[in-house]
């Protein structure tokens, strides 16, 4: 009898070693189903807090809760085998305090994440280091902050100044200083993520920051095309999962109203008398 070696799932020490090489594949996921089909193509899935706008409804991520983050991060969980599991720290979760990251952070391993991910850069720097040196893989996010949407006052691309292009950079090297495993650039100008990606040690995962980045990370709803007709310039819609469910809802309808759903094949027959 063969027995078949189990499927190991990617480690965090495996993703960081992938600087320079082969680009890191990652894509958001919510659920236990769309888990079980991303799986097999991706790097890491990506729990993240923009869940809160994608599959609750809200305006932005601010109202994204931890409770909400662990019950997708054990549904995600249960539906892979491979993928290394990154959740999102949600807003107000771990900025008060490297404590506050910590429990928040546990909570989350608990649920099956791999690694936590949060925004910010040189004020965040001792809570990454705390985290880190307690066992917690930490994923940096730089750029475009979507937490910090009140301050920012929207969802622009970033470093287009000078100056700002310089506190990126700065939040950038912070984060790598401090033990992140990894960072996320969003919605930053391409000539600001390629420095970033050759000036520091950990690898880049862009979004909406070019093919200079050491991998790419998309909302998976976005790439599918289930969100709407206004796609963010940054985003290739590889189907339009929108049209598709239209199509069959309308057929569905259809068939009911005109008494053609459910036919004779979807019927339970009666016991016939032996
Ligand atoms: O929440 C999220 O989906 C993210 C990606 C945009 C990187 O943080």
């Amino acid at each position: 009898m063969s027995v078949s070696a189990p499927i190991r799932r990617i480690t965090i020490p495996q993703l960081r070693a992938r600087k320079g090489q082969e680009p890191i594949v990652v894509l958001t996921a919510y659920t236990t189903p769309m888990a079980r089909l991303l799986d097999p193509h991706v790097d890491a899935l990506l729990v993240g807090d923009s869940l809160g706008m994608v599959v609750h409804g809200l305006d932005s991520t601010v109202g994204v809760t931890l409770e909400m983050m662990a019950l997708h991060t054990a549904a995600v969980r249960r539906g892979s085998v491979r993928a290394a599991i990154i959740a999102d720290l949600p807003f107000g979760s771990y900025q008060a305090s490297p404590r506050d990251a910590f429990a928040a952070s546990a909570r989350l391993l608990a649920e099956g994440a791999s690694a936590v991910k949060l925004e910010g850069g040189e004020e965040m720097a001792e809570t990454v280091a705390f985290l880190v040196a307690r066992g917690i893989p930490v994923m940096g996010h730089v750029g475009l902050l979507p937490q910090s949407v009140n301050v920012l006052g929207g969802y622009n691309a970033r470093g287009r100044s000078a100056e700002e292009a310089a506190r990126i950079m700065s939040s950038a090297k912070a984060m790598a200083a401090a033990g992140a495993f990894s960072l996320v650039i969003e919605g930053t100008v391409e000539p600001l993520a390629r420095r970033i990606t050759e000036e520091v040690a950990i690898p880049t995962i862009g979004i909406g920051a070019s093919v200079a980045c050491d991998g790419q990370v998309l909302v998976v709803d976005d790439m599918l095309g289930l969100t709407g007709a206004g796609t963010p310039r940054f985003v290739r819609r590889y189907a339009e999962l929108e049209a598709a469910i239209t199509e069959a809802a309308t057929g569905f309808a259809a068939d009911v109203r005109a008494r053609r759903f459910p036919g004779p094949e979807h019927v339970f027959a009666e016991k016939k008398p032996s």
